[in-house]
């Protein structure tokens, strides 16, 4: 079984095309709605949440990890995989390489929480693309609250959204990368609100293809043709994430809550 989390519903956009790649493989969900937003939150205390939640998934029977946030994934996969070295751990990349690759005006932007923005990895991606393209850190300031609410396409929605991609007019960025796994789901307001021409890159298909290659590799693959059925659990809000799934996704599996012992947090 796969086990998958996110700080919210975000990583549901993961679990989309993880579950479309892979439709036999049974996955295990875990929203951590009760400390979203991770985005404004320490290193320390996303690492704390990231182990908890992985002890958890792991206790379940999850035999490989999917960090379906690039937030956590910034602020813990490296220590996770030190702590859990049997275990693949799959993180988020914010899909620069390809963005790069495609960009005829050599500028692209990252789109992410202000915490992946700061983060090494971050930095670190960055310094390696210097001298090939130039790279606009966007924080997409009230992206996650929107998603986690499910207002995707109010008129509010749409003031976020023009507000946060305001400072592109003054480029000539072509690629924009969606460095949060919550913002697919508002990909139709941020096509509307990109000046016309600049695509739009997002890495989940990119890391469920990672995350097949390790099932492979590792055995790990479910041996049974049958669909599986899929569970999803929450610190927090399960009604509001039934619907979510619902409307969205067109999933009605049931939502359990739960709650996870991280010591003093
Ligand atoms: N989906 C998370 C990410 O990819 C959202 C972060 C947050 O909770 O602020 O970064």
């Amino acid at each position: 079984m796969i086990g998958m989390f996110d700080s919210g519903l975000g990583g549901l956009s993961v679990w989309r095309e993880l579950t479309r790649l892979l439709p036999q493989e049974p996955v295990l969900y875990l929203a951590d709605r009760a400390y979203c937003p991770y985005g404004g939150r320490s290193a320390v205390d996303i690492l704390a949440r990231s182990e908890a939640i992985t002890r958890y998934l792991v206790s379940q029977g999850a035999r490989l990890i999917v960090i379906a946030c690039n937030t956590a994934t910034s602020a813990a996969a490296r220590e996770l995989r030190r702590r859990y070295p049997e275990l693949p751990i799959v993180g988020m990349e914010p899909a620069v390489k390809p963005a790069a690759l495609q960009s005829r005006s050599r500028q692209i932007a990252v789109l992410a929480t202000r915490a992946t923005l700061k983060g090494d990895k971050f930095l670190e991606l960055k310094a390696q693309y210097d001298d090939s393209v130039d790279i606009l850190p966007l924080p997409g300031d009230g992206f996650v609250e929107l998603v986690e609410s499910g207002d995707l396409a109010s008129d509010h929605a749409h003031r976020v959204v023009q507000r946060q991609l305001q400072p592109l007019q003054a480029h000539a960025v072509d690629q924009v990368v969606l460095g949060c796994t919550h913002y697919p789901f508002l990909s139709p307001l941020i096509e509307t609100a990109l000046p016309s021409g600049v695509e739009i890159v997002d890495p989940a298909r990119a890391v469920s293809l990672q995350a097949e290659r390790l099932l492979h590799r590792h055995g790990l693959a479910s041996l049974s043709d049958k669909a599986p059925a899929h569970r999803f659990v929450t610190t927090a809000d399960a009604a509001s994430m039934s619907d979510f799934l619902r409307h969205v996704l067109d999933q009605t599996a049931e939502v359990s809550t739960v709650e996870l012992d991280v010591g003093k947090i």
